[in-house]
């Protein structure tokens, strides 16, 4: 019997929530993201991204869908309410862990919905023709940054002509975001996906299949794809010394599969108890992969190549670029020089937009689940507190743009950092507290394949050690030796105000918990 006693959601269909957590989990860290990390990684990126992949992505996003239908099945729809059933019931030491997966959700949206933003502003831009020319020498001063805020004096910069940057297109995806949200998940969330996914899968085809065909650049040695294909799979082994290459790696693999945020978990609590999850979860886990290494892998990096040159994925503007920020100042040069580049910059901006709104309106769910069960309120004013906070949190994003300082605060802190410890969390509780003997069961049933018996051996032993000793070694390596991430904390206001922002946010949920335990409790020892 279920433990608390709300009227329940379903997806409507069962491809429904593959389309919804696939769309939740390909997005800006597919084809932005990755090829980013690529750029400044080079080749030896492949290495541990494959490894973190196996060892790490596909065992946790297997532990997410199993824990996520069982807290389900108990009536429980978010991370906190569904540790505390996985966990022991009585024990609010579970629950409060749970309290990383609306924490990260919330955060993550904060700056995710703005790069969404101008992936939207620059596909209405290529639509309408009015891109800035991106030869020009100042196409990066003159409007690339100042359409983000990034420039040096940038702070605020947004608020001063909203309707010529930004600003405007962000209005415009929180509106849409919320929007579907409150249409609920069957006709919001899955309706939207269910179109998203393949129409941005077509259009990054359709980008690759141009990007294969460009001939050689005669302008500059090695620039063909070969050479943008080299880049991506020859390795540099002495970079595999590093800690960060492989903190990079597991933290992608993380944020890519959409694992450590809760969006699984929620989503999965949403299955009728004899769906299948194994082979969804699995289903989900390829697309998502193909739709990086292959899509987004062969779309970003060769096309830079050929057209600025390999040196140039090596230079400092591009090394020093933000994960999110690289697209944004490269790729309009490349689509400058490509027949009908407009059209290409328009497709390719647009399904950016697509694939980043159904990863962003996913990191909601959770969130208004938790609000939901926690606060024991209905979907419409778990949304309006949820609205509130969120446009709180991106106003700062959006205030302090110079050089992103608060956008790279909340991506280390919540995108890699803080996910990192949730998958652990979830790694141990599958394997350590609820038990891989029980979590096997859980897996299978209703299972359409078999799951070989080496993924529960990792999922116990491998993949905790893995989290541990990267971590460690991050913590080693980075805070204590280069202590950069630390001095930003100390010496810059932005990041000031977003660990305050974080931390509040955390208060705000650790109370909440606190008080819905106490009703969970007496739900249970009831038998409500
Ligand atoms: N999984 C989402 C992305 O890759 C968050 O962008």
């Amino acid at each position: 019997m279920p433990d608390l006693d709300r009227p329940k959601e379903y997806w409507g269909t069962r491809l429904g929530v593959v389309f919804a957590v696939a769309g939740s989990a390909v997005g800006l860290g597919n084809f932005i993201r990755f090829p980013g990390l690529l750029a400044k990684h080079g080749g030896a990126f492949m290495i541990p991204y494959l490894i973190a992949f196996l060892l790490l992505g596909l065992p946790i996003v297997f532990t997410e869908w199993a824990i996520g239908r069982y807290g389900g099945r108990h009536g429980y729809n978010s991370p906190p309410g569904i540790f505390r059933i996985v966990g022991k019931k009585t024990n609010r030491f579970f629950s409060y862990l749970g309290m990383f997966g609306p924490l990260i959700c919330i955060t993550v949206f904060m700056f995710y919905v703005f790069v969404e933003a101008w992936c939207l502003g620059y596909a209405w831009k290529y639509l309408t023709n009015t891109m800035p020319s991106a030869s020009s020498p100042n196409f990066v001063t003159d409007f690339a940054n100042p359409f983000i805020g990034t420039q040096p004096g940038g702070n605020g910069s947004l608020f001063i002509d909203p309707l010529n940057n930004s600003l405007i297109f962000l209005v415009v995806c929180f509106a849409l975001n919320f929007f579907l949200v409150y249409r609920g998940l069957s006709k919001g969330i899955e309706i939207f996906c269910k179109f998203a996914l393949p129409t941005l899968i077509i259009c990054a085809m359709i980008v690759v299949v141009r990007v294969l065909t460009l001939p050689a650049n005669p302008d500059i040695p090695n620039a063909n794809v070969m050479a943008g294909l080299g880049y991506m799979w020859n390795p540099d082994w002495e970079k595999l010394a590093k800690a960060q290459i492989w903190i990079d790696a597991a933290g992608q693999i993380f944020f890519s599969l959409s694992i450590g945020f809760g969006v699984i978990i929620t989503y999965a609590s949403y299955l009728k108890a004899k769906d299948d999850i194994a082979l969804s979860a699995l289903t989900a886990a390829a697309g998502n992969g193909f739709c990086e290494v292959v899509l987004g892998g062969l779309m970003v990096i060769p096309a830079a190549v050929v057209f600025l040159g390999p040196e140039f994925l090596q230079s400092d503007a591009v090394q020093s670029a933000s994960n999110f920020h690289i697209g944004f100042i490269a790729l309009p040069s490349v689509f400058e020089q490509m027949w009908a580049g407009r059209w290409f910059g328009f497709i390719f901006f647009i399904l950016l937009f697509l694939a980043a709104a159904t990863s962003s309106i996913a990191m909601l769910q959770p969130a208004i689940a938790f609000l939901e069960e926690a606060l024991d309120i209905g979907r419409h004013a778990s949304i309006a507190i949820l609205l509130f906070i969120t446009l709180v949190g991106t106003y700062f994003v959006v205030y302090y743009t110079e050089n992103q300082l608060a956008l790279e605060t909340l991506d280390i802190w919540m995108s890699t950092v803080s996910i990192y410890m949730l998958a652990t969390i979830e790694v141990l509780l599958f394997g350590w507290v609820m038990g891989i003997k029980k979590g096997h069961t859980e897996l299978m049933h209703g299972a359409h394949i078999r799951l070989p018996k080496i993924i529960m051996f990792t999922l116990k032993y491998i993949s905790p050690v893995y989290l541990i000793a990267v971590f460690g070694f991050w913590i080693w390596g980075d805070i204590f030796q280069d202590d950069e991430l630390v001095q930003s904390i100390t010496t810059s206001i932005p990041a000031q105000v977003v660990i305050g922002l974080i931390l509040l946010t955390a208060t705000f949920i650790l109370l909440i918990i606190t008080d819905a335990f106490r009703r969970w409790e007496r739900r249970s020892t009831e038998g409500v």
